[in-house]
């Protein structure tokens, strides 16, 4: 367990980061330690490190669950687990039951504050129907009603709101557009799957060309640094302004993609000769690194690299639906700034300190 800097007579928080090892649960967790937070840290495959305690626990295992936590005795849960299923009823079923678990689970914790972070498929709807159907328009604000089409945020949303009425906690929740942060052998994470593109193609003497639609290719579009996401769990977690809402959450700017690719490449190294845009057509990472997966064992035995299973890097299926979409995708922030979340992020820099550190861990050359 960590050891707390908190002032003395600041009240004990002690927090339950599910989903610790994800690519928005560990932002959470360097955050929490950096303010000074008791912190425990449940995935599956969780681990001690660093001063903080891990819990490896199976959140689809409801009796495994209760005996991991029954000593446990957390005041504040950030739930950031997610797990991804062929279908979005299966979704619904096993997301839904996640939530509904974990809180059944800690029902004699002194827990004053869940916070669960879901996203922008609040407003687009599910991976099945996605950016399909009718929407609201953007940018999306928070108090637009539920899309018709049944959607896991929504059973998730709905488990957390029974379990704060049932157990006495103040609850939020955190709609993220698509986020970049640090994490390796998660679901969906955009700035890895650049990289690993742009690394491929320098090796292999390849084009880096945009995978996505002529919409975002010239639209305007957000993100969410996962940093930014942090900070803002953690506000609504402690901020009476944050109890009982939720919030959507991005950095602040906004950005066209045919101007960001080219800056990537440039942070990525490649030549300003091989960036290619967008050009009568959607190029999917998956088509387009079919041929050169295979390459990839090779680059990282050349460059010394600590991964050498390309499955763990990149996750070209989901760049290639959020940056295929056939819409422009703008978030509205003015609720949680009104609130006094003042928290920004300039998306360019967020990808370049990420790659930065990508390097330094040697996930990339
Ligand atoms: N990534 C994005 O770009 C993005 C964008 C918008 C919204 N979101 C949403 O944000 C939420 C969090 O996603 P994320 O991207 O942060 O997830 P992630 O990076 O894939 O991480 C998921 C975490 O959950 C843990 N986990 C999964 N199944 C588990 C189980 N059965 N028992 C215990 N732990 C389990 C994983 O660790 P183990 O595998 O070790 O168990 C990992 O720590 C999701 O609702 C997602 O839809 C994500």
């Amino acid at each position: 367990m960590t050891t707390s800097t908190q002032a003395p007579d600041s009240p004990i928080r002690r927090a339950l980061v599910v989903g610790a090892s994800g690519i928005t649960g560990s932002a959470l967790v360097d955050q929490l330690v950096k303010d000074g937070w008791e912190v425990l840290a449940l995935s599956r495959r969780a681990s001690t490190d660093g001063g903080v305690r891990g819990i490896a626990a199976d959140l689809r295992d409801p009796s495994s669950l209760t005996a991991v936590l029954a000593d446990e005795h957390p005041t504040h849960v950030f739930f950031t687990a997610w797990q991804r299923q062929a279908t979005e009823a299966e979704n619904i079923a096993v997301n839904g039951a996640m939530v509904r678990d974990l809180l059944a689970a800690l029902t004699h914790a002194p827990l004053e504050h869940v916070a669960l972070v879901t996203g922008l498929k609040h407003y687009l709807g599910p991976f099945e129907a996605y950016a399909a159907g009718e929407m609201p328009d953007t940018p999306f604000h928070e108090e637009e009603e539920r899309l018709d089409t049944p959607n896991f945020y929504y059973a998730q949303e709905d488990e957390l709101f029974a379990a704060a009425a049932a157990q006495g906690f103040t609850w939020s929740v955190h709609r993220s557009h698509t986020v970049i942060g640090y994490a390796v052998g998660n679901a969906m994470n955009m700035g890895l799957t650049i990289a690993a593109q742009a690394t491929i193609a320098k090796e292999l003497d390849l084009d880096f060309v945009f995978p996505g639609s002529e919409t975002q290719w010239n639209g305007l579009t957000d993100m969410t640094d996962a940093g930014v996401l942090a900070e803002q769990m953690v506000w609504a977690a402690t901020d009476p302004a944050g109890a009982d809402e939720a919030f959507n959450i991005v950095n602040g700017d906004v950005f066209r993609w045919r101007w960001m690719w080219p800056r990537l490449a440039e942070h990525l190294g490649v030549d300003p000769d091989r960036v290619k845009g967008y050009e009568g057509a959607p190029r999917p990472l998956e088509q387009q690194m079919a041929a050169h997966e295979g390459a990839w064992p090779d680059i990282a035995r050349t460059y010394g690299l600590a991964e050498s299973d390309l499955s763990r890097i990149a996750s070209w299926w989901h760049t290639d639906a959020d940056l295929g979409r056939d819409m422009e995708v703008v978030t509205d922030m003015g609720k949680s700034r009104d609130a006094g979340f003042l928290a920004y992020r300039r998306t360019e820099r967020a990808f370049a300190d990420l790659f930065d550190r990508y390097r330094a861990e040697r996930l990339i050359p």
